[in-house]
């Protein structure tokens, strides 16, 4: 197989601490991987005022199978115009229009629920990542008197929405699941949530193998704490998306432990621990490493490295059993000593 090259931006914070260990762990894989460090970040942002250079996002499409990201955002920067430039940057100017969120739960101490065991806890958010609300289309009138008007839009195409319902079944029908929930609001949201619905019901039409689902996004979140085991995959629009993904990341042990990829199924795919930058656990060697470990390995199996990833993702489930564990998640290990521990278990 070729070599695959991978663009890395450990970032900011806690990002330039985990990024290079999980670099190590891939390494320790042995897969066929070349990595080019990028240094886009607040330290360079202050330094010469560069976000992402002029032909960032072609060159990574063109030079790149896929991207490594750490997490942006650095107090220093108020406006966080670089995290802003980078990270959304890339989803949507490089249309990275699938969010996907695996929820896997590696050991039962880890949950915050009582009574729940770990194959209880499996599922997978599809989350829109280019559309909604985020397109920061709207305005206000009458700024700063009593008659005040905000505005914000939430933007739903045909094509944003069929394309994301697909990547869901075609992702339920690759991973051999059986149920697709689409959820929203479309009781209230009525102009949106009516195309969601109809485009649903008809792309679910040509997967006859899947079962389609629906609920509003209030009762998912309540069916999400009583009955984890119910859920397998779930399909939704930006903002319901990213908060459902933060109370999923709640159920599987906090944001330490939360792996995602940014993907076009045809396009160079960025992949990212779910967590920011945590400017207070910075340079302490107390982050926990397994969110970056994990996404790595999402990025690996993308890659069609799946021995590769399987291997990996083995390592951190012993190492969470063996309680080889940061703080956030009950252990008194350090950053390096978890990756150095999950690095050896990959290459034995
Ligand atoms: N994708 C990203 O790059 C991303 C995502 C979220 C926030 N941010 C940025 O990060 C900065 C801090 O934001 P925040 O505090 O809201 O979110 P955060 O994810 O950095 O931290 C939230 C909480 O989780 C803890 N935490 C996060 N990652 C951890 C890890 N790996 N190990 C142990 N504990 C961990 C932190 O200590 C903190 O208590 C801000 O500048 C924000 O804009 C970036």
């Amino acid at each position: 197989m070729q070599r695959k090259r991978i663009a890395v931006v450990p970032g900011d914070g806690i990002g330039k601490e985990v990024i290079p260990q999980a670099l190590m762990v891939i390494q320790a894989s042995g897969a066929p991987v070349d990595f080019t460090e990028f240094d886009w970040s607040a330290d360079r942002y202050l330094k010469d005022g560069t976000t992402i250079p002029a032909d960032g996002f072609a060159m990574l499409a063109r030079d790149f199978d896929a991207i490594f990201v750490g997490a942006l955002g650095d107090p220093r920067v108020k406006t966080n115009i670089h995290a802003k430039e980078i990270l959304l940057g890339m989803r949507f100017q490089m249309d990275l229009y699938a969010n996907v969120r695996p929820v896997k739960l590696f050991d039962a101490s880890l949950c915050p629920l009582k009574n729940v065991r770990v194959e209880d806890l499996n599922f997978t958010v599809i989350r829109e990542n280019t559309e909604g609300v985020y397109m920061d289309i709207g305005g206000v009138f009458k700024q700063g008197t009593p008659d005040e008007v905000a505005t914000q839009e939430d933007i739903n195409t045909r094509k944003g929405v069929e394309r994301i319902i697909r990547f869901a079944f075609d992702y339920a029908r690759a991973n051999r699941r059986k149920k697709v929930m689409m959820t929203d609001k479309s009781n209230v949201m009525t102009y949106a949530g009516g195309l969601w619905q109809r485009v649903f019901q008809e792309v679910a039409a040509e997967y006859s193998e899947i079962t389609p689902q629906h609920m509003f996004v209030d009762a998912l979140c309540l069916q999400m704490i009583r009955e984890p085991q119910s859920l397998e995959v779930i399909v939704t629009n930006n903002m319901f998306g990213d908060i459902l993904t933060d109370l999923a990341a709640a159920l599987q042990g906090g944001l330490g432990m939360a792996a995602s990829g940014n993907i076009h199924p045809s396009r160079t795919s960025m992949f990212e621990p779910v967590h920011g930058s945590a400017p207070p656990l910075a340079g302490k060697n107390v982050a926990n490493p397994m969110g970056s470990i994990l996404s790595a390995a999402m990025m690996l199996a993308h890659l069609e490295l799946r021995g590769e990833a399987e291997r990996i993702e083995s390592a951190v489930i012993d190492a969470v059993r063996e309680g080889r564990r940061t703080q956030d998640i009950g252990g008194s290990m350090g950053t390096r000593e978890v990756a150095e521990w999950i690095a050896k278990r990959v290459t034995a």
